[in-house]
């Protein structure tokens, strides 16, 4: 892996909404990991177990009910100036599921791209900034007559490039991709995500890539977290992870991945996951436990062990 500096550090994070109600959602409960410089963390679980928020919560879309997020060593919520809250929304972008949705129909390309260089005053003429949007319609492989169209004029996967090209255009450090292709072809996938992994490591790009499947994360992602029902279960780097999943529900993940082969296809089945499984005592505090280097799992100090034997 690259080298270790920490970009962000996700502290006991929590995001709950409506809390004390009856109706209270622990869309985040105590989560904490490290997001290292240059790297593709990626970030899976089933739908509604609470992917979004934690990036919404990092990206100060949200304020937390709790914890604490660190950017380069700086509290992310915490009070600042006007000019450092302008620099983290440039430094820090979100790239969404549903490209059409997150772009403005009434918006020449030219002025979605062209949004965030106005806002930040990134170029000085008319030229300078109609020839910004023209390097990064190219960027992403679309070209400069791309500029005077509408979105509706676009496909999916091309939306998604513009923005990409939008992301881009402030010159950040850290891309949020909430479920980037997840809405594309799955023709179209595999070259959205080889266009991201190119810029990432072209520009030393770090992202936190949220998908629901493992097998979406799996060719981009440097390490990945694994979420249920609002805690993060197992974090490990991607091919440890795949190698040796611990976590029951983890395991269960990639059982749901189809096999490349027709013939195991037929024959695979999708290992449930029965949170009764795990049998804990009343007394067992539940943490979350480095079993192996940078491989931390949710767990008793009693499957600590069992873990720590099976990596062995
Ligand atoms: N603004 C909100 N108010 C109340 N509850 C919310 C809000 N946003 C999300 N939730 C709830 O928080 C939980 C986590 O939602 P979140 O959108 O983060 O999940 P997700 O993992 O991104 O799911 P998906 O894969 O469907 O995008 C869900 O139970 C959801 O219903
Ligand atoms: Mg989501």
């Amino acid at each position: 892996m690259a080298q270790r500096e920490k970009l962000l550090e996700i502290k006991n994070l929590q995001q709950y909404f409506n809390p004390g109600k009856p109706n209270e959602v622990r869309a985040v409960d105590n989560v904490s990991f490290d997001i290292f410089k240059g790297e593709v963390m990626g970030l899976v679980g089933e739908s509604g177990c609470g992917k979004s928020t934690t990036g919404r919560t990092i990206i100060r879309l949200y304020d937390a009910t709790g914890g604490e997020v660190l950017y380069d060593g700086v509290n992310v919520h915490g009070k600042k100036s006007k000019k450092q809250l302008k620099e983290f929304n440039r430094k820090m972008q979100m790239i969404f599921q549903d490209p059409y949705a997150s772009l403005n129909p009434r918006l020449k390309i030219a002025d979605v791209i062209a949004e965030g260089i106005d806002i930040h005053g990134l170029a000085k003429t008319k030229e300078e900034r109609m020839n910004r949007v023209y390097d990064l319609l190219e960027t992403v492989g679309l070209n400069r007559e791309h500029a005077n169209r509408y979105p509706h004029e676009f496909s999916g996967g091309q939306r998604q490039r513009i923005g990409i090209a939008r992301a881009l255009a402030v010159e950040p450090e850290f891309i949020i991709a909430d479920e980037p292709i997840s809405a594309l072809d799955v023709s179209i996938q595999a070259q959205v995500v080889n266009l991201m992994k190119k810029l990432q490591k072209e520009k030393g790009l770090t992202y936190l890539f949220i998908a629901h499947d493992l097998s979406m994360v799996k060719y981009i992602s440097d390490r990945i977290g694994v979420m249920y029902f609002g805690k993060m279960v197992e974090l490990a780097p991607a091919d440890e992870l795949y190698k040796n999943p611990l976590h029951p529900y983890t395991q269960s993940l990639l059982s749901a991945i189809p096999a490349p082969d027709p013939i195991s296809e037929r024959t695979r089945k999708r290992r449930p996951y029965d949170p009764a499984s795990h049998n804990y005592a009343d007394n067992e505090a539940l943490e979350f436990r480095e079993v192996t280097p940078g491989h931390f799992v949710l767990c008793s100090e009693k499957e600590f062990k069992q873990y720590q034997a099976i990596s062995k």
